[in-house]
């Protein structure tokens, strides 16, 4: 297991270009399997979660390549398999998305029931329920949820929502599902999140009927069939949200090219009231952090609002604000991994339920500590960037889950980030 070393505290100066989004890229991996042939999906990540997907979409028959333009060519020709294996589920969570897509296909599906999180209590209740409604049976079988529609699926009105909101992968099941279904599906209270904008403007480029697109309305006018497709994924805005924390927790200024600030309106607004400048440029924008950085009262929500998985490194920044913060995670409500982490760096905070009180500090002291999920070791990362000494950070494969190569991305900009073999 390898183990990063940071050298802090640094100053960052110059620029970096943002990847495709990793939870794009994942249900339209997932979608390609709605037409049978040979689709191709640029600026998808090289990320082990997209490793990941990738042998999943294997094993159900599909052939997979990286061309070398970095294009990823996917050829559904073949789905002779709907399974979705335990040992490939318990290691990413998003393997679910497949359900709605193996379904509309096949006529059936078998998907390993998604365990335990780090980030908290995940269920599928959601997906399972949309999928039920549109005609299909469910059971459980040995830990797999088996669905079945041999006589295919059937639009209707659906309504997603609930306990905390919508959900962003059930809605990507569903409205997969419905694209092939017989008659208009319309899904009430679906996400907005730009993942399924961009999930659904991929669908209809197959040749779907998706209408009410970014809306909590969709309306899904079913096909009888979709075509492959050729399809370029949105910039990471949480990579990109990542990034801007970077500049700001260092004081710095950075430029991020192949960013989408619309898709990142309150993440901009809290940055812009902590005191950091974020300029719009025409493919991206310039941040420039301030010192010290105003305290910010931030509350996570589905999007527009404030993204849980911005929370951690958000949480690291105001760690070094002057005055007291609050955080309240409304969507994860224990997603609060790091906080004990932080804490070993110098970080004052108290947790209080599902929100966290942070009394800002004047610096941040380097320690060893442990990933322990995708954004949670994003924070630690930003940490350490202004931490004082060397901080070492453990089990860096959850960082490598979403960020790729942080370590060489951040190293042309000034930081001093070494990667080792534990
Ligand atoms: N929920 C239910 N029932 C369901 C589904 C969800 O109650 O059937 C609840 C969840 O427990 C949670 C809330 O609804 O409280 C929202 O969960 P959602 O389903 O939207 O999460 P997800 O689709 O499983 C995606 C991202 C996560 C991101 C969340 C929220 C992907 C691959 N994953 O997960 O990303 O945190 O939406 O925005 O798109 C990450 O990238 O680090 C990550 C965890």
């Amino acid at each position: 297991m390898d183990i990063f070393r940071i050298e802090g505290p640094v100053r960052l100066s110059g620029t970096v270009r943002i990847n495709g989004s990793k939870n794009a890229s994942l249900p339209i991996m997932a979608a390609t399997i709605l037409a049978a042939g040979k689709s191709i999906i640029k600026a998808v990540p090289h990320l082990s979660d997209i490793s990941v997907c990738s042998e999943l979409l294997g094993q159900l028959g599909c052939k997979l390549n990286r061309e070398p333009n970095g294009d990823l060519c996917i050829d559904t020709t073949v789905v002779d398999n709907p399974v979705g294996d335990y040992e490939i589920v318990r290691k990413m969570r998003a393997s679910i998305c497949i359900l709605g897509p193996l379904l509309a296909r096949c006529g059936r599906a078998e998907v390993s029931m998604p365990g335990g999180c780090a980030i908290g209590y995940r269920p599928v209740n959601l997906h399972l329920k949309g999928l039920q409604e549109l005609g299909a049976q469910i059971h459980l079988k040995n830990g797999y949820i088996v669905v079945e529609a041999p006589n295919g699926l059937k639009g209707r009105e659906i309504f997603m929502g609930g306990p905390f909101g919508s959900t962003v992968l059930g809605t990507a099941n569903v409205l997969m599902a419905a694209t092939l279904a017989r008659g208009r599906t319309v899904i009430e209270s679906a996400a907005c999140e730009p993942e399924i904008t961009d999930l659904a403007n991929c669908l209809n480029k197959m040749g779907a009927r998706v209408s009410g697109i970014g809306s909590p309305r969709l309306v899904i006018e079913g096909v009888k069939q979709l075509r492959p497709v050729e399809y370029q994924v949105i910039p990471d805005r949480i990579e990109a949200g990542t990034f801007m924390v970077a500049a700001a927790i260092t004081k710095s200024e950075l430029r991020l090219r192949n960013c989408r600030l619309n898709d990142m309106m309150a993440v901009v607004d809290k940055l812009r009231n902590v005191g950091v400048t974020v300029e719009p440029e025409d493919t991206g924008c310039v941040i420039a952090g301030i010192s010290p950085i105003k305290p910010a009262d931030i509350t996570t929500q589905p999007y527009p609002g404030f993204p849980t998985d911005l929370q951690a490194q958000f949480m690291a920044l105001l760690a070094l604000a002057e005055g007291n913060s609050i955080i309240i995670e409304k969507v994860f409500p224990d997603r609060f991994m790091h906080v004990a982490e932080l804490s070993r760096m110098a970080a004052d905070l108290r947790k209080e339920g599902s929100a966290v009180i942070i009394a800002g500090v004047k610096k941040l002291i380097a320690a060893p500590v442990m990933a322990s999920d995708l954004r949670a070791s994003a924070a630690l990362v930003l940490a350490g960037l202004a931490a004082e000494g060397t901080t070492t950070i453990n089990r860096v494969y959850h960082i490598d889950r979403g960020y790729e190569k942080i370590e060489e991305r951040l190293d042309p900009v000034g930081a001093k980030i070494t990667r080792e073999s534990d």
